[in-house]
This record gives structure tokens, sequence and C-alpha cells, in this order.
């Protein structure tokens, strides 16, 4: 059974790198490491990257990196994947020395068309926790992608990845564990017309980190885009809100964990404004407006000779 340590990173593609940079640093509270492998890195955890920014024409999503729970378990993946006839590419050792990252290989997956990474180990920074600055950020929470091949997509990562569904809207949105990671979900499907990236979450440790933010953001004139309000599937309090490039940003606070043994069953919410949020925060519309999935359109036709 492939086993996976947690979410590690994702990368996004920004139109603006040095605009965007100095976002995430002193707005959503990470912090800069620097330049590596292309892109400007930062992080909220010990890992060396959380967060990568690429610059591009298109803003949205690069890649999605997991951590794999040993090395076992890495090759185990690779060889399942290639077995399946899966376009899968190993990252050339110097590539990943230059991100300090151990060994790491990509898959196009097919119904999502995204890049996910799996990697064996990254560098810890300097073996120095990330010290938080406007937000006590624990560490990079979720990913949620949408695409119109919603329930093959689900599927995938269930029967080939071995996510686990924690709890869906029906026909909306899946929410998953990368197992035997705890938290409810570390990524999320949702059932969309377009393949594109929906929202990165980043989990904060207390409610105070949500309404303080709400008065930064104001004063920031950065978009509140949903929230606050609170997710009945995990029970979350959420905060969504707009990078410089538009695409959708969340804070949150509180998440459901699960036991690896034993866990309770996945429950079926109905796809009711209420299973969305227990509070009625309005959405304006700029929610999940923008950001494409670098490839997706090549990397999903690419299942029809996988
Ligand atoms: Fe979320």
């Amino acid at each position: 059974m492939i086993r996976y340590r947690k979410l590690g990173y994702v990368a996004l593609n920004v139109t603006d790198v040095a605009r965007s940079t100095a976002f995430y640093r002193d707005v959503v509270g990470l912090a800069q490491v620097g330049e590596a492998g292309g892109a400007q890195c930062l992080r909220c955890d010990f890992d060396h990257h959380n967060i990568m920014l690429f610059g591009g024409p298109r803003p949205g999503l690069k890649r999605i990196g997991f951590e794999m729970a040993s090395r076992r378990d890495f090759d185990a993946l690779f060889d399942l994947l290639c077995a399946k006839g899966l376009r899968v590419a190993e990252v050339p050792a110097a590539e990943s020395a230059q991100v300090h990252q151990g060994a790491s290989f990509r898959l196009t997956e097919p119904f999502t068309g995204a890049t996910f990474e799996f990697y064996e180990s990254m560098r810890e920074f300097g073996g120095q926790p990330y010290v938080p600055t406007v937000a006590k950020i624990q560490r990079l929470g979720h990913v949620v992608l949408r695409t119109p091949d919603y329930a093959d997509a689900v599927a995938f990562f269930t029967d080939v990845l071995n996510f686990q569904v924690s709890d869906s809207i029906e026909g909306a949105v899946t929410f998953m564990r990368c197992f035997p990671n705890p938290f409810h979900h570390s990524f999320g499907l949702g059932n969309g017309k377009a393949r594109g990236l929906h929202h990165v979450n980043f989990m904060v440790t207390e409610v105070d980190d949500i309404g303080r933010a709400i008065w930064r953001f104001n004063g920031a004139k950065v978009p509140i885009v949903n929230g606050p309000g609170r997710h009945p599937p995990s029970g979350s309090m959420f905060l969504y809100f707009l990078d410089p490039d538009g695409m959708t940003l969340e804070y949150s606070f509180g998440m459901e964990e699960f036991p690896e043994v034993a866990p309770r069953k996945p429950r079926v919410l109905e796809p009711i404004r209420e299973s969305f949020d227990y509070w009625g925060a309005p959405t304006d519309p700029r929610k999940a407006a923008v950001g494409e999935i670098e490839g997706a359109e090549a990397g999903a036709a690419s299942r029809a000779g996988a």
C-alpha cells in the first residue's frame, strides 16, 4: 500500500515574480528562502520550500509536490505508474539537487492534466522551523483542482494513488487524504466545466489569525472572496482571498484528523449551499476564477494513449 508523508509544495506560475514574492511574504506570511531551480521559494514549515513562484504569462498551477513516506514507497509508486503506462518522468538528479530534494519524479495526471511530483525527501532549511510573522501558519494545507473528468479523476486518486476519501459533496467536490497523513484533506477535486486550479490553502494556528487577516487584507486592499465561514465537511473555519494575479488562496483554522487504522467512513453531503458553509457567507464571483493548469489540455489528452 503506497504511503505518503504529506503535501510538500505547490509551484505556481505568476505574472510578476517580485510582486507575488512580496505578497506571499508580507501579506500571506510565508518566509522567503530565495531563488532555486528558476523559482522564488518560500516556506511555512521546516522544508526548503512549500511555495515556488515561477514567472510566466498565464497565472496558475505549475505542479504539486507530494513527499513520500519512504524510499520504498517512492520506488513502488514509480513502478506502479510505469506498469500502468502512465506518463512518468524522472527528474534529473542535478535538477532535484538544485531545489534541495532527493530523488523525484513527475506524473502527468490524466484526468486533471496537472503535473504531480513525488519526491523521496526534501532538505530542511537549516534545520530551523519557519518563524511566523503576520499569521501563525502551521503548514501548507491542501490544493483543490477542478476537472470535467471528475469521477474518473476521483477514481484515479483513490484506486491508483491510494488517496483516501474523507468526505464528498455529491457531484461537486471530493476531499482526500494522502494516506496515511491524518488531515481531512491534503487534496481536493471539484467537478468543473474546465480544468483549473481552484485554490491553495494554508492552515493557521488560531482563530485570531483569521480575524487579523480580515483587517490586514482590508487595509492592503486584498480582495476577500468568501468568508469568514465554516466548512461542514472538515469543520474548518475559512477565509478565501486573492493573490496579485487573482488566484484564490485560503486560510483555514481547525481540521478533523483521521486515524490510520479504522477511520470513520466517508460522508456524502447534499449538494446544497449549506454543505459548503455553516455560516452562509456570500461568494464573490472572482473566487477560483483565475488559475490555469499548465499543460492541462495536452496532459489530459495523453490519457488516450495511456
Ligand atoms: Fe480549502
